[in-house]
């Protein structure tokens, strides 16, 4: 069978996939749904286990400097103080003051613009000032009420020059919105009315704990897992008996509730994290230790670990782990790419963070984030609960005394010179340096953070095609193909019997199944012509088939084993098959 060249695909073709085939529904969709809130169907949530399953065996369990950790999603108020999330965790937002009363992110107006039906209405009328005008007075009134010369359209004769030259559509809107056509006025992408002054909005979703609806009782659902791991650093690492370098992982939902929830689920309410936080020794305190800090260059070897290494080279080295994770897992090199932030996007506590932006149908945009958060973070909580977030580390207490006193002083000289140049005060550097010289200090952190959802749409994208297929006889099919790793498909093998009728040939099958099935998920398809079933398991990723035949039963007892990409068939002996398969799968 030939291929033909596939046509792009696009979002509105996946998502009616994932629902036809069971990855995701709308929450309450028979409530007319609920923005920002997802289901995932039997084959979504397999797919979700798995990308959680890989992420915590690579992160977590193969990694003998990393423990885990399943925190309460509610905790103490206090703790959302201490991160700044109570202060600073909000988004601009504007409501509309016309017609619709819509709220929505500030920074988002224009995005949504694009995607409305508005915009597609004016964009179609573009340059015909004449059709713009008939629009107002007519079908405008319904489409967009708020739109300022829909409800004066004697304004029209004015602009009706300035209407043919405009050839934006957001040029249309604002000059159609406003009476001086202002190019700072941001019209309601809805309904075309004026919007309020954006407004912080804080993100985190309220819930009262106790019977009593008081606000000394309020508390919220965590917005991100990352605190509790900071909360619980001392705990995990006692009863652990860790040292940094290692780290704490910990999957598991947050709650932000988005103002305005959009590309499927890319942005919802509720969504699943995966993060890292990675505590490593302050530089000042591998300078002691080490008599240096690995300097990081573009040929530094970050494939292992080293003792030298400082905030940098840790850094780059999670980097690099999180992009092998997601090539190993079918996301191709080139369809990410890595964005740097630049010094002046940074927190002011951060000391690099980088952006993995994957290559969304709707644009290009942030997969996960690899942050060097310096020891922000404990330090706050230290600060806020009283309760020291310090490490004793007796290698450095030891290192230090047997620095001379010269050396020590030409040390604290050094690193109070750094801090004043990174902007902190000598008094700070000092305290700091009175502390590392008793063998004590804050970690540092290194944070990857990925999203599961965001993971699982990236992975979907990536992996839908239409395929144009036409055969011998010039017969043209279009064969719809998830391309998915089989490490995170949802189903790994299809096991069809060819025939029902043929009792020793379906209870071999039926036994084959019961065999794959304990080592992983597999699907039992009886039904239909064999081609058909091929292309239903096709259709949700399915990477393996496995048919049993008359040629099993009558020749060598060897079955087909189909491969979903190539859809070359090999015979195989039931042996073979499953340490074929368990390489294939398992890796
Ligand atoms: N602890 C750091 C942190 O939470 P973030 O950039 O806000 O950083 C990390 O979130 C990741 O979580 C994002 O890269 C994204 O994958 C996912 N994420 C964040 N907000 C999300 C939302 N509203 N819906 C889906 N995923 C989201």
């Amino acid at each position: 069978m030939e291929k033909k060249e596939a046509p792009k695909s696009s979002l509105d073709a996946l998502v009616s996939l994932c629902k036809r085939r069971g990855f995701i529904f709308q929450s309450s969709e028979i409530y007319g749904g609920f923005a920002g809130f997802w289901d995932y169907g039997p084959l979504g949530c397999e797919m979700k286990r798995n990308i959680k399953e890989s992420w915590w065996r690579a992160t977590v369990r193969d990694r003998e400097d990393v423990e885990g950790l399943d925190a309460s999603i509610i905790m103490h108020p206090a703790t959302w103080k201490a991160s700044g999330h109570l202060d600073t965790f909000s988004d601009p937002m504007s409501m509309c003051k016309g017609n619709c009363r819509k709220l929505m992110r500030a920074d988002q107006i224009w995005d949504i613009y694009e995607d409305s039906t508005l915009c597609a209405t004016l964009t179609s009328m573009l340059g015909d000032a004449g059709k713009i005008a008939t629009w107002c007075k007519t079908k405008g009134k319904s489409a967009a009420p708020g739109l300022y010369t829909v409800q004066h359209p004697e304004h029209l004769e004015a602009i009706f020059e300035t209407l043919k030259g405009i050839t934006d559509a957001k040029q249309l809107l604002i000059t159609l919105a406003t009476p001086a056509g202002e190019a700072e006025a941001l019209p309601c992408p809805n309904c075309g009315g004026v919007m309020t002054e954006p407004r912080p909005f804080n993100l985190m979703f309220k819930t009262i704990v106790g019977p009593i609806e008081d606000p000394s009782n309020v508390a919220y659902l965590r917005p991100e897992t990352a605190q509790a791991i900071f909360a619980e650093f001392s705990n995990v690492m006692v009863s652990s008996r860790q040292m940094p370098p290692f780290g704490i992982g910990q999957i598991g939902k947050s709650f932000r509730n988005e103002v305005t929830p959009r590309n499927y689920i890319f942005r919802s309410r509720e969504f699943e994290q995966m993060e890292l936080e990675f505590f490593i020794k302050p530089d000042e305190a591998i300078e002691l230790l080490e008599g240096h800090v690995a300097t990081l260059t573009d040929t530094t070897d970050l494939s292992v670990p080293q003792a030298d290494w400082g905030w940098e080279c840790w850094h780059k080295y999670w980097v690099e782990q999180r992009k092998l994770w997601l090539v190993k897992n079918g996301l191709p090199q080139e369809s990410f790419v890595e964005y740097w932030q630049k010094p002046d996007e940074l927190a002011h506590y951060a000391r690099a963070c980088v952006d993995i932006e994957y290559r969304f149908p709707f644009g290009v945009q942030e997969l996960e984030g690899i942050a060097a958060r310096s020891d922000f973070d404990l330090s706050r909580h230290q600060e806020h609960s009283g309760k020291s977030m310090e490490v004793f580390d007796e290698p450095l207490k030891l290192a230090v005394k047997k620095m001379s006193d010269e050396e020590k002083a030409a040390f604290r000289q050094k690193t109070v010179a750094d801090w004043e140049a990174r902007g902190k005060s000598a008094e700070a550097a000092n305290a700091f340096i009175d502390r590392l010289f008793e063998g004590r200090y804050i970690p540092h952190v290194i944070e990857p953070s990925s999203g599961v959802d965001r993971m699982a749409l990236a992975m979907l994208c990536n992996a839908y095609e239409e395929q144009h297929l036409v055969d011998e006889k010039g017969k043209e099919d279009i064969r719809t193909v998830l391309h998915l790793a089989p490490a995170i498909a949802p189903i790994k093998v299809g096991v069809f019997p060819l025939v029902k009728n043929k009792p020793e040939l379906y209870n071999l099958a039926r036994e084959i199944f019961k065999k794959l099935q304990r080592r992983y998920n597999c699907f039992w398809d009886e039904s239909g012509a064999i081609g058909r079933r091929y292309r239903r398991q096709d259709e949700v990723g399915t990477p393996f088939c496995v048919t049993v035949d008359f040629d099993t039963l009558e020749k060598d007892g060897t079955v087909t084993l189909r491969d979903r990409d190539t859809m070359q068939q090999e015979r195989i002996s039931v042996e073979d098959l499953i340490k074929k398969l368990d390489d294939l799968i398992l890796g």
